[in-house]
């Protein structure tokens, strides 16, 4: 995608599932061999399998930056669990924030970690659709869901309109993920300020704590390329 891996990891290991070399793990098909059905992948827009063609582009700084940010904290998770060391990328529309993350998410799973990936709206609509009464989970059930992943990504912070209600749930849910110590990462088309605005000075402080760091996404949209 971008820069060859740099560090300590062997090259190609934050993409390979579990620590194996994809290159050297994909089979030439033999050629009697009838080709595989390969189906188009588009029920998924992020995950594995997705192929992206085009002109390879020299990356640019903030690029490299937000990768080895996505490499380090995917490659070193097992420290990150024991800290709950967050992360924060804001930027425009279109700059790869999700991508990134699921990237993230995808390598910490097939590591046998517990990752959900939700948008703020999702979160907080699963609270709210729980204090209904034919609902089939307790609020406490759809906190705890949102809390025991071992890594929570969410997705859109800032979209919605952020009503008291809605910055208590947020709150109650990322504390509660902050005194277990467990990582988020929160992704954003706010600004910082913007984000420290939304979700409250408070909670910005606790994500910031051992590490946490804002990644900024500054380069223009890749969607509508081809
Ligand atoms: N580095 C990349 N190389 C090629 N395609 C990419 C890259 N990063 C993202 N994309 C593709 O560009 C599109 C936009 O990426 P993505 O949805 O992650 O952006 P985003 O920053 O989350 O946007 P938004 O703020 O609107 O949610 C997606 O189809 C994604 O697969
Ligand atoms: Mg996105």
């Amino acid at each position: 995608m971008f820069a060859q891996p740099t560090g300590s990891s062997p090259p190609g290991s934050f993409w390979a599932a579990s620590g194996q070399n994809v290159r050297s793990a994909r089979k030439k098909p033999k050629s009697r061999e009838k080709p595989k059905l390969r189906l188009p992948n588009k029920t998924r827009r992020y995950g594995p399998g997705r192929r992206v063609s085009g002109k390879r582009r020299s990356p640019s700084d903030a690029k490299r930056k937000a990768l080895n940010f996505a490499r380090e904290y995917a490659g070193s998770f097992t420290e990150v669990l024991e800290t709950g060391r967050c992360g924060i990328f804001v930027g425009k529309p279109g700059t790869g924030k999700t991508h990134l993350a699921v990237a993230v998410g995808l390598h910490a799973m097939r590591a046998g970690h517990a990752v959900l990936f939700s948008t703020v709206m999702r979160a907080i609509r699963r609270v709210k659709d729980s204090w209904s009464r034919d609902s089939r989970e307790t609020e406490t059930q759809a906190v705890a869901g949102l809390v025991f992943p071992d890594l929570l990504i969410l997705d859109e912070v800032g979209v919605q309109f952020g009503s008291e209600t809605e910055r208590l749930i947020l709150f109650d849910v990322l504390n509660e993920r902050y005194e277990k110590r467990k990582p988020t990462l929160l992704l954003s088309n706010l600004n910082i300020d913007e984000v420290k605005g939304f979700l409250g000075e408070r909670i910005f402080d606790r994500l910031r704590e051992d590490g946490g760091r804002a990644v900024v996404f500054d380069w223009e949209s890749h969607r509508g390329r081809s």
